[in-house]
């Protein structure tokens, strides 16, 4: 799927026989920190030059009328019935929702949409659909929304439409991101700090195992359960501590057998998480990109051995970037359960290894794995109109 601005805007025209206002919303990497933004961590994300684009225009009636360019797929509701409706519907009709919960005014509205972010990838083409049509509702009919609330309402309506209980970070990658940055978000005070990028001899490279989780399945949520009720457990025995932050990874460690199987494994990987991304921020200040790869490959091994939301062919790609010094980090990214590995490796060897890498992963799992080469790029923007 690769559709462009022109397209889209082509398509808006096509269908609305009017011109609109184009808008492009970025998806996201992150470099480390992950499911730990729900558990008062810190994430370190940038969003992407892959992306959506939308166009939008009122229409003068009380109607939202959608185009999804990318699935030839259309939806057209009335602004006083907004209700969930499974699929991609329940991502534009949750932001609207959350706008007319908070008494914003919406009028009837056209809108086409399409992009290139792989879907069910971990780039968070979900994050980029909420966020990219409320900056454009907010632009069009003046709300007076800042990029902190577009996120925040954003995030909310993926728990209350598709019901996802999601962190904050996609959405606040979305609006925040900037170029040849990444984010440090504090994930507890809502509050960020941007770190210059500077890759020099190194790219980042995304290797789809095209193997699609839907974080809606329930594994995600489950996660989210299991922490809360480990970190009530562990608060039994600690009770000054408010979050994860406030409990380290050796007092996980003493209380395994009150924690129990599962739910001490996902303990343990959040208390690492957090302090392992703490470490990485500081490399990634210092530009020591050595070191901040070593944790990558050790955040892989929490995600697969202690979280459970790797999966084999996630595994495999691992296991196979660890065979070449080049490759200098590479992990699971975003929620998992299938989806992209991030990999920063070497530039001039980039295009060879990963392509040995991916014939072998044919051989083993007969599926085509698809690479991109990602750079960083502004939070979601008004581009010029359509
Ligand atoms: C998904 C969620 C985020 C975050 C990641 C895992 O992308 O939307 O909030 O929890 O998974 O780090």
């Amino acid at each position: 799927m690769s559709t462009s601005s022109n397209l889209v805007v082509e398509k808006f025209y096509e269908q609305y026989k009017s011109a609109a206002r184009l808008f492009y919303s970025p998806g996201r990497i992150n470099l480390i920190g992950e499911h730990i933004d729900y558990n008062a961590g810190f994430v370190l994300p940038a969003a992407i030059d892959k992306g959506i684009w939308y166009a939008v225009a009122p229409n003068g009636t009380n109607s939202a009328r959608f185009y999804s360019v990318d699935l030839d797929e259309h939806l057209e509701i009335s602004l006083d019935n907004i209700h969930p409706i499974d699929g991609w519907q329940n991502y534009v009709l949750g932001v609207i929702d959350q706008a007319q919960q908070r008494g914003l005014i919406i009028k009837g509205f056209d809108c086409a949409f399409g992009g290139n972010i792989p879907i069910g990838s971990g780039l968070s083409s979900s994050a980029a659909v909420e966020c990219g049509l409320l900056t454009a509702l907010n632009e069009v009919f003046s709300l007076g929304l800042d990029r902190k609330t577009i996120a925040l309402m954003g995030q909310k309506a993926e728990h209350t439409f598709p019901k996802v209980m999601c962190g904050i970070m996609d959405q606040y990658a979305n609006m925040m991101g900037k170029m040849n940055h990444v984010i440090l978000l504090d994930c507890l005070t809502i509050e960020h700090r941007y770190l210059p990028l500077s890759l020099e001899e190194y790219s980042i490279i995304l290797i789809n195992t095209k193997v699609h989780h839907s974080l809606a399945s329930g594994e995600y949520n489950v996660r989210r359960q299991q922490c809360e009720q480990g970190l009530k457990t562990l608060q039994s025995f600690y009770p000054d501590a408010k979050t994860f932050r406030d409990i380290t990874p050796e007092q996980v460690q003493e209380h395994e057998s009150d924690l129990g199987g599962d739910i001490f494994k996902r303990c343990l990987y959040v208390t690492q998480e957090i302090a392992r991304t703490q470490k990485a921020a500081l490399l990634c200040e210092a530009n020591n990109l050595e070191g901040l790869g070593k944790l990558m490959y050790e955040t892989h091994e929490g995600l697969s051995k202690l979280y459970d939301v790797s999966c084999p062919e996630l595994d495999f790609l691992v296991e196979q970037a660890r065979k070449y010094p080049e490759i200098i980090g590479s992990r699971v990214m975003g929620g998992g359960f299938g989806g992209c590995t991030i990999n920063l490796i070497r530039k001039e060897h980039w295009n060879t290894i990963v392509e040995t890498i991916t014939t072998e992963y044919k051989s083993t799992f007969d599926i085509d794995a698809e690479v991109y080469e990602v750079a960083t790029s502004d939070g979601t923007y008004e581009a010029i109109g359509g």
